[in-house]
């Protein structure tokens, strides 16, 4: 259960605030208007000390996000790497979630968010597995969802934006309702598009597939970690489509993220899949990612952001 373990302080506009004194008015406008954009982010301990995964990246992808929808935020992708490195610090956190949001504050209500101010707040704060400890090892039940993936050209997949997040949250009450651990959404033309805070990934006869961008699917940091890492370890890995059945019948299927990991999906709709256990080939990403994150393959060193 996601129950935030309360760290010391925020970063907010620039300032360090106690954690209780970052609050926002009620008349903001993307309480209203689903006007944010946000990241999900982890940092790791590692041998030499903690390190945030692919920080920049992360920090750019919330640069684009907000590009999309037209916020100018007011500090720059280097500015909010800083910020994270000196709050992750200042907490005293080993290791920790951290949680960037770029929003329409308080200052003006309509749909029009122009005239409202952006502020921006970054979060740190211990997070254990976001699917549960044992869900690494064992796996997941998922259900394919009634609710489709937003689509391309109402909500983009590519901002990662609060108003998204409706979407996701309907899918993943109705999979929870239903006895499973995590929904997978297929787009408007039936194809599968992603968890409802994951990427999804297909293993058959050690090919490994995930569907393409173009699907309406978040470009994921941990599926294209994965990509490179499995590319890495001589797998081939496609982006092509899939349809709900090429799920139920392959070897294995995982779902990848920043909150997540990488989580293997032992059954989809009650049907086992493949072994219905962790398959190889997900366990042996899942130890590279783990690796990787720890610092311990010298490649992917660059990855990791020094706190
Ligand atoms: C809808 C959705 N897809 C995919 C992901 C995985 O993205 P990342 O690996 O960058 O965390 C997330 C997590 O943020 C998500 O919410």
């Amino acid at each position: 259960m996601a129950t935030i373990a309360q760290s010391n302080y925020i970063w907010k506009n620039g300032e360090k605030i106690a954690w209780e004194d970052a609050t926002t008015h009620i008349l903001s406008h993307a309480l209203h208007y689903g006007t944010a954009v946000f990241e999900g982010i982890r940092c790791y301990q590692t041998d030499q000390g903690s390190a945030a995964f692919r920080l920049i990246e992360h920090m750019e992808r919330l640069q684009q996000s907000a590009h999309i929808i037209m916020m100018d935020v007011p500090y720059s992708t280097a500015e909010l790497v800083e910020a994270t490195a000196d709050l992750i610090c200042v907490n005293g956190l080993k290791s920790c979630y951290v949680r960037p949001i770029a929003y329409r504050g308080y200052g003006s209500i309509g749909v029009n968010p122009r005239p409202a101010p952006v502020d921006v707040a970054i979060a740190v704060w211990p997070w254990d597995a976001y699917l549960g400890a044992e869900s690494l090892q064992k796996g997941i039940k998922a259900g394919i969802s009634s609710w489709r993936q937003r689509s391309v050209n109402a909500l983009p997949g590519a901002v990662k934006s609060s108003a998204s997040y409706l979407n996701s949250g309907l899918a993943h009450m109705e999979a929870l309702d239903h006895g499973y651990s995590e929904a997978i959404l297929l787009n408007e033309s039936g194809m599968v598009a992603e968890g409802s805070g994951e990427n999804i990934f297909a293993v058959r006869n050690d090919l490994i597939i995930t569907p393409p961008v173009s699907d309406g699917v978040l470009e994921g940091i941990t599926r294209s970690s994965i990509i490179e890492l499995a590319t890495y370890l001589g797998f081939e890995v496609r982006e092509t489509s899939l349809v709900r059945t090429d799920l139920y019948v392959a070897d294995e299927v995982f779902f990848t993220g920043s909150a997540a990991e990488v989580v293997p999906i032992a059954e989809i709709d009650g049907r086992r899949i493949g072994s219905g256990h962790r398959g190889p080939v997900t366990k042996k990403l899942q130890d590279s990612f783990f690796d990787a994150v720890a610092g311990r393959i010298e490649e992917f060193l660059p990855w990791l952001y020094r706190i």
